[in-house]
C-alpha cells in the first residue's frame, strides 16, 4: 500500500487510517464537536522514535492525534533524494499506534495539490527573509517553499489546533511557527527536542541509508555541534570544527554556522542573545542535519 493509493479508509487495531481530506476533516470536527482539540504531527513517513517522542507529546495535550504521512516532492531540491527517501508505510501505522496515535492521514498527491505543480517544484516562494534564505534556504533553493506549501495545505486539510515539529529541522521549526503567525491560520506551533541515539546522532530518517563507516562519521556532527555549543569562542570554533569536518573523507560540510535562534541572523558575541549551532554535511553522500543550543545565552 503506498500514500499514492486511492482514497481508502482503514481501521488497524485503533488505529483510523485515511487519505481522503473530506474523511479526515470529518473525523477532526467531530473531535472538535466533542470539545476535544486535535494536534496534528506532520511526517513523510520513515518514522522512528524522533516522530513517536512527537505523538506522544501530542498525547500529553490531546486523545486526538492525527499524524499525516506524505512524501512531499515539492521540498526536495534533488531528484535522487526523493526518489532514495525510505518508505515504509505499514511498518509506519504500526509506529503510530504503538505512540498513540488516534489516526493516520495519508492523502495522495492530488488530494494535496489539486491544481498540480510544474515538475517537482513548489508553486509557492516565500520570503521569510533570513529564515528562509539563509543556512537551509540557501544551500536548498526552493526547499523552504515547498515546506511550506505543503504544510499550509496540510493545516488546511486537517485543521488541527497544535501541530507539532521536532527541533532537528529548527529552521524549518523558524519557517513554519512565522507561517503560522503571518498568515494567522490559528494553529499553536509547538516544537519538540531532538531524540539522538545513544553515541548522540540525531535521529532521523534518513539515518537507515547510513552505512556502519557513514554513521560512524556522521557522529562526528553532534559531536562537533555540542563542542562548539560549549567553546569561549563559538564563532572560531564553529570555522575550526567545518575544517576539521572538510578533511574527513566521507564528509563534505555544507555549513557550520552560530545564529541567533529567533531571527537567524549571525551570532554576536558583544550582544549575546539566545542562539543556535547548526550543521549540514553530506555523509557518505547522505545530506544530514543537527543542532543544539548554545550554551551560556539562554
Ligand atoms: O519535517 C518533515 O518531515 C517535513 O518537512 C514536513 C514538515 C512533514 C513537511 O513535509
Amino acid at each position: 500500500m503506498s500514500s499514492n493509493s486511492s482514497a481508502f479508509t482503514k481501521v488497524l487495531k485503533n488505529l483510523l487510517v485515511l487519505t481522503s481530506g473530506r474523511a479526515v476533516q470529518s473525523a477532526v470536527r467531530a473531535a472538535h464537536a466533542g470539545g476535544r482539540s486535535v494536534v496534528l504531527v506532520p511526517t513523510m513517513g520513515a518514522l522512528h522514535a524522533g516522530h513517536q517522542a512527537l505523538i506522544r507529546e501530542g498525547r500529553k495535550r490531546s486523545s486526538e492525534v492525527w499524524v499525516s504521512i506524505f512524501v512531499n516532492p515539492t521540498q526536495f531540491d534533488d531528484p535522487a533524494d526523493l526518489n532514495g527517501y525510505p518508505r515504509q508505510f505499514e511498518a509506519d501505522c504500526k509506529l503510530a499506534q504503538e505512540a498513540g496515535a488516534t489516526g493516520v492521514f495519508a492523502p495522495s498527491l492530488a488530494e494535496v495539490y489539486p491544481d498540480g505543480f510544474v515538475g517537482q517544484f513548489s508553486t509557492l516562494e516565500v520570503n521569510y527573509g533570513r529564515l528562509t534564505s539563509e543556512l537551509e534556504g540557501q544551500d536548498r533553493p526552493g526547499h523552504f517553499d515547498g515546506v511550506v506549501q505543503v504544510v499550509r495545505r496540510l493545516f488546511e486539510l486537517v485543521e488541527p489546533d497544535v501541530a507539532l515539529f521536532g527541533e532537528k529541522d529548527f529552521q524549518q521549526l523558524a519557517v513554519i511557527a512565522d507561517l503560522a503567525r503571518r498568515e494567522n491560520l490559528g494553529v499553536e506551533v509547538v516544537s519538540v527536542p531532538t531524540v539522538r541515539g545513544e553515541e548522540g546522532l540525531a535521529l532521523s530518517s534518513r539515518n537507515v541509508r547510513l552505512s556502519q563507516a557513514a554513521r560512524k562519521a556522521a557522529l562526528l556532527l553532534s559531536a562537533k555541534i555540542k563542542a562548539v555549543a560549549r567553546a569561549p569562542q563559538p564563532l572560531a570554533a564553529a570555522d575550526i570544527a567545518f575544517a576539521e569536518l572538510a578533511d574527513h573523507p566521507l564528509i563534505a560540510p555544507a555549513y557550520f554556522a552560530v545564529v541567533e535562534s529567533d531571527t537567524f541572523a549571525p551570532y554576536d558575541p558583544e550582544n549575546p542573545r539566545p542562539a543556535r549551532v547548526l550543521v549540514a554535511a553530506e555523509v557518505d553522500g547522505i545530506r544530514l542535519i543537527d543542532n543544539v543550543a548554545l550554551e551560556g545565552v539562554d
